[in-house]
């Protein structure tokens, strides 16, 4: 029980420093995204040409305030969902493998995957309302919009604007694709990372360390960011629009392909992975600082109980 809630604190308070360093790369991101929506190429400007020329453009036109749009409500949602990951992987995953297999310590790959897509899913159902002011807030530029333009002060603002003007429902546009993308990123992220590992150890001969560490995240880094980017595209649209442009994330999907191509899907995917890499590296390596440390705390805590009651 405790060691949850360890890993609970230990994995969200990981994600937000990862979240500070990288955010704007998701801003650039998210309007790499929305530019040129349903519009074949060529016939729509490209304000933002790519992830450099976007962060530079940014900078310049709107400050680092521009670029750090929507922070807080990227911490909110990092506590959730990363919290919700790291927190129920361990659980989830040895129930399961002790239900199948009779034994908490087999590692199987499927039950890993499984485990994994389940606790990212929960954890995006949880934070959607968050990401979704987030992306309207990082689209919002007095100087290049793309995208409707959202006036929110700040999260709490957006938050109220939205349930005032279109209730749960909403907070809870785009929650299926959110989940969809999340589900992928989550089910390839901690089994290649420890898959990674595990390869690296016996076939490399590397000990457990950053160096370690910095190589696994890596390597799931960009097998998430793979993964994650088409539905990710999709949620940013979704999250776009206020009226009823497209009638479901699956309608979405066909006419982006349709009119845009199919790799308009990839659309931002540099700048995607420019903010998952250093995110899945820093996450994951911190989480392992931090789950080290946690447990000593934890360790401390319960020998001084026991003390106590001895
Ligand atoms: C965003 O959503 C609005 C509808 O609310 C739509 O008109 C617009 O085309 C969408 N995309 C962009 C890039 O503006």
């Amino acid at each position: 029980m405790s060691t949850t809630l360890g890993a609970f604190i230990a994995g969200g308070v990981a994600a937000c420093g990862a979240v500070t360093v990288t955010h704007g790369f998701e801003t650039v991101k998210i309007r790499l995204q929305l530019q040129g929506e349903l519009k074949a190429k060529g016939e729509a400007p490209r304000m933002y040409k790519g992830v450099l020329h976007g962060v530079g453009v940014i900078t310049k036109n709107e400050g680092i305030k521009g670029l750090l749009r929507g922070l807080s409500c990227a911490y909110i949602y990092q506590m959730t969902l990363n919290g919700c990951r790291l927190g129920f992987y361990e659980p989830l995953r040895q129930s399961i493998t002790t239900l199948i297999f009779r034994d908490p310590t087999v590692q199987s790959f499927g039950v890993n995957i499984f485990s994994g897509a389940a606790s990212g899913i929960l954890g995006a159902m949880a934070g959607s309302p968050f990401f979704l002011v987030k992306t309207r807030l990082q689209s919002y530029s007095p100087f290049l919009p793309v995208g409707t333009q959202h006036q929110y002060k700040n999260a709490w603002d957006g938050m109220t604007q939205i349930y005032k003007g279109e209730g749960v429902k909403g907070l809870y546009r785009g929650v299926g694709p959110a989940m969809i993308r999340t589900g992928f990123g989550s089910s390839v992220q901690l089994p290649t990372y420890f898959f990674a590992k595990r390869r690296l150890v016996k076939h490399l001969g590397m000990e457990e360390g950053p160096a370690l560490h910095l190589a696994s995240s890596t390597a799931s880094g960009f097998v998430v960011c793979c993964v994650m980017h088409p539905p990710d595209t999709v949620m940013s649209r979704m999250y776009n629009q206020t009226g009823n442009l497209y009638n479901s994330a699956f309608d979405c999907l066909t006419r982006t392909v349709k009119t845009e191509g199919v790799f308009s899907l990839y659309k931002g995917f540099t700048a995607h992975l420019a903010r998952i890499l250093p995110h899945t590296i820093l996450t994951l390596s911190l989480a392992e600082q931090t789950n080290k440390w946690m447990r000593k705390v934890e360790d401390r805590i319960l020998s001084k109980d026991v003390e106590e009651k001895l």
